[in-house]
């Protein structure tokens, strides 16, 4: 990789302060995916075997500046104690006199969660002053906030100019994952993309269209294409000003010789609740007083049998509204399909919240080749832009200055 690890650096005796992404969601304040906490263990506990005393901080939603207790990391600090074995003590607030008593206190190899950054508006305004604080509780700073890697706030950047900076092995693990796909991806390439809204990821397709052998295309985001043509989509979800762009991606296609699959049958129900009542039409009948919530079962066979022949497959975004059981199946066979394709050989990476959840939600997600943490960082990243997070790390032959070393 281009940039320095934890592993370049002798941690023991060092107070490590670590940047991950722990805002996972939460249902009455019960977490219901803790995905992105397992993923942030291989870090920690890598820092805290070599001895270093772990300073632990993440953001958690978007609680906007403000104290909201609905938003605090109680629950995270509770998994993430279950997970590693051991009590995980937290502060009240990320920052203050109650964080630098507590910082105090710790032992090498001890860990200490800081209370969620965003109820401080400093963080995201990446304060210089808030960042400096920030950076005063540790020697050095990792980051593995991979999800959180295209936001430049005082603890993803702003912290980076005051400490050595360095990834952690998630960080590693996902820049890592995603540039090969980028970069030198076996072919044929094929991507995945759903989800509601064309509008999200018209980047996004646009840099698939000009990598991929074939983009097929599902969600609420086909709708959009196919009103394009001139279907009629009935009540479905349709972004009436993305007629153009969705035109424009066809045409990209074809002038590219990319092909771009959209669904040929669907699922439509007459609204979206766990009993309405489904049934199955082809796109050029779908009834005025139904809404599209799912690929249909030819579509599902189609894109399958279109799969097999791809040695990397890249799917973001779900098929349908998958939350509810009977709009799921599209999803779910599309993870089945995704999993079965791995086994086979084939290089495949989940990227985008809800598209894990339903791979998590399977259990397939150790059956792929690699789930990405991150959701608008994963799509970014694809996209070719520079993820602040990332940029702000030493290069890999930078040297690791401490701050006493320096003086
Ligand atoms: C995410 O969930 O994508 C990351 O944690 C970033 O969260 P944000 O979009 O609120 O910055």
């Amino acid at each position: 990789m281009d940039f320095k690890t934890v592993r370049d650096v002798d941690v023991r005796g060092r107070r490590v302060f670590v940047r991950a992404d722990l805002n996972v969601p939460l249902d009455d304040g019960r977490i219901t995916d803790d995905t992105r906490i397992r993923a942030s263990l291989p870090t920690l506990v890598h820092l805290l075997e070599r001895g270093a005393t772990v300073i632990l901080a993440s953001h958690l939603g978007r609680p906007k500046g403000k104290v909201n207790d609905a938003l605090r990391l109680k629950p995270v600090a509770d998994r993430l104690s279950q997970l590693l074995g051991r009590p995980v003590r937290m502060t009240g607030d990320a920052l203050g006199p109650g964080v630098q008593v507590a910082i105090d206190k710790l032992r090498a190899g001890d860990l200490l969660l800081l209370e969620n950054l965003r109820f401080h508006a400093d963080e995201e305004a990446n304060s210089p002053e808030f960042a400096a604080a920030l950076a005063r509780l540790a020697d050095l700073y990792v980051n593995d906030a991979f999800g959180a890697a295209h936001r430049a706030h005082a603890s993803t950047e702003g912290i980076t100019h005051h400490l050595p900076a360095v990834a952690g092995l998630l960080m590693e693990r996902e820049v890592e994952a995603l540039s090969r796909l980028l970069k030198k991806p076996s072919r044929p390439f094929h991507a995945v993309i759903g989800g509601a809204k064309v509008s999200g990821k018209l980047e996004v397709l646009g840099v698939l269209l000009s990598r991929c052998q074939a983009v097929l295309v599902g969600g609420g985001m086909a709708n959009t294409f196919l009103a394009a043509r001139g279907l009629e989509m009935g009540k479905s979800l349709v972004e009436a000003d993305q007629l153009l762009n969705a035109e424009r991606m066809v045409t990209e296609a074809r002038r590219r010789r990319v092909r771009l699959m959209l669904p040929t049958d669907v699922v439509v129900a007459p609204q979206i609740h766990h009993r309405a009542k489904t049934q199955v039409v082809a796109v050029n009948a779908v009834p005025k007083d139904q809404m599209i919530v799912d690929i249909g079962p030819d579509t599902r066979a189609a894109y399958a049998a279109h799969l097999v022949k791809a040695r990397t497959i890249l799917w973001n975004g779900p098929m349908g509204v998958f939350e509810i059981a009977q709009f799921a199946e599209g999803t779910n066979q599309m993870a089945r399909v995704v999993a079965a394709r791995t086994a086979a050989g084939t290089v495949t990476i989940v990227g985008g919240g809800d598209s894990v959840a339903a791979v998590e939600g399977l259990g397939l997600a150790d059956r792929m080749t690699h789930v990405s943490t991150g959701g608008g960082a994963s799509l970014e990243y694809i996209e070719g832009k520079t993820l602040p997070g990332v940029a702000a790390l030493l290069p890999v032959d930078a040297e690791i200055v401490f701050a006493e070393d320096d003086a």
